[in-house]
């Protein structure tokens, strides 16, 4: 079959590799017809490099058809429309029952002291392969895949993967009064649908914060205001403390993660780990602070006293410096963590069926076959084309 393979920084491929196969009882095989390319593989395109292997399969936000299922699997069968999270998870151990899904005790990568593998993500979480491919291999088919209504385009659902259920994990750690605020720091795909969905959920005001023309646009479009960061390099805490009774919003959300615009010292730290051999990066980037934080300082500079930062984006050093000081003078709350997938599914899926408030249909900017994916890649890492979300087509 075709995948799209890692080869090294900013260097993807669509190679040919062999078929997945049933390996375990509840194994299934999907078909996919549709698959994301996620803000977190751009981490992977860019600075994760020491923890790839080359040929890894990447992907993690992939739906189709289901092709093939082991034995054991009873629940779903082949020509079933299937949705797949991002998470490994079995459903059924202690954290899956309490929709901990991304700390699941079945699949937690212990060698690495991690939690839940994941599609297509590093070794530090599993080397699973990935899903942008022409099929896929699931584990747990019993309780993994999501099946999915037939009737309506694969964008409707597609986004249950990964970007629906971050962003509204996002919204709900934020915690937001209903007559409050939130800020929502990054208005790629994550940030922009964490906007629409506290708009849906009738948050009163949300301010987002971006750097792109065109992603500063759309969510304007949405109801969001928006503010570029580029105009306020230094004022961007005061102009918001203007804009929400002058203490600053209830909630920020961080939709941003590691590799934040205006952290020059860190962005050299983590240019100077990819040219190290990944023996020697590896451990380095684990141990040490190389992720870009100006995100994470804005929402402690920009949150109220007393509110709560709920960061989504991704970060991966060990010591990064924190003003903890402050953190702890203004009592902000922090909830962090990679999203429980299935958990939120139950809440999502009717906004899909049912209308679309939240505007799934048109979300994505780009549509290209599987094969155009070194492109997409590399016209979704720079922004380039107006590309904001793109989806592949095997
Ligand atoms: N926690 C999870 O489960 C989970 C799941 C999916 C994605 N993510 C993470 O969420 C983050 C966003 O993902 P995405 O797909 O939207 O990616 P993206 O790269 O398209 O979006 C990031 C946006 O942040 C903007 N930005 C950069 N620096 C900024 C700054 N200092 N202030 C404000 N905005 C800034 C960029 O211009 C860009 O629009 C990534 O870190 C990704 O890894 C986390
Ligand atoms: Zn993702
Ligand atoms: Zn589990």
């Amino acid at each position: 079959m075709k995948a799209v393979t890692w080869h090294g920084k900013r260097d993807v491929r669509v190679d040919t590799v062999p078929d997945p196969k049933i390996e375990d009882p509840t194994d299934a095989i999907v078909r996919i017809t549709t698959t994301g390319i996620c803000g977190s593989d751009l981490h992977l395109y860019e600075v994760l490099g020491p923890f790839l292997s080359e040929g890894d399969i990447l992907g993690h936000e992939p739906m189709g058809i289901v092709e093939e299922v082991g034995p054991g699997v009873t629940e779903i069968h082949p020509g079933q429309r299937v949705v797949i999270p991002f998470n490994v998870s079995c459903g059924t151990c202690f954290m899956c029952a309490q929709g901990l899904q991304s700390q699941c005790e079945t699949t937690q990568v212990r060698d690495h002291g991690m939690g839940a593998a994941l599609f297509g993500y590093t070794k530090l979480y599993g080397q699973v392969p990935g899903g942008q491919a022409e099929y896929l291999r699931v584990p747990f088919g019993n309780t993994l895949p999501i099946v999915v209504p037939e009737g309506l385009p694969d964008e409707r659902f597609v986004y249950l993967s990964d970007v629906l259920p971050t962003a509204w994990q996002a919204v709900e750690y934020a915690g937001i009064p209903k007559d409050g605020s939130v800020v929502v720091l990054g208005l790629g795909p994550i940030g922009d649908m964490s906007a629409r969905i506290a708009r849906h959920r009738g948050v009163q005001r949300v301010i987002g914060v971006d750097l792109v023309p065109e992603r500063l646009a759309r969510a304007r479009l949405h109801g969001i205001d928006v503010l570029d960061l580029r105009e306020h390099q230094d004022d961007l805490g005061e102009v918001i403390r203007g804009m929400t009774g002058g203490r600053g919003p209830d909630a920020v959300i961080d939709a941003v993660g590691m590799e934040a615009h205006g952290s020059p010292s860190a962005k050299i730290a983590q240019q100077m780990a990819g040219l190290l051999p990944d023996a020697v990066a590896a451990p380095l980037m684990q141990q040490a602070g190389v992720d870009r934080l100006n995100a994470l300082y804005l929402a402690i500079d920009i949150v109220r006293r007393g509110g709560t930062i709920s960061v989504i984006g991704v970060y991966g050093g060990m010591t990064d410096p924190l003003p903890m000081l402050t953190i702890f003078d203004k009592q902000i709350q922090l909830r962090v963590g990679q999203a429980n997938v299935r958990r939120w599914v139950p809440d999502i899926l009717p906004l899909l069926t049912d209308g679309d408030p939240l505007g799934v249909e048109g979300f994505a900017t780009h549509t290209l076959p599987l094969d155009q994916a070194p492109q997409a890649y590399e016209i979704f890492q720079k922004k380039q084309d107006g590309a904001i979300k793109i989806l592949l087509q095997p």
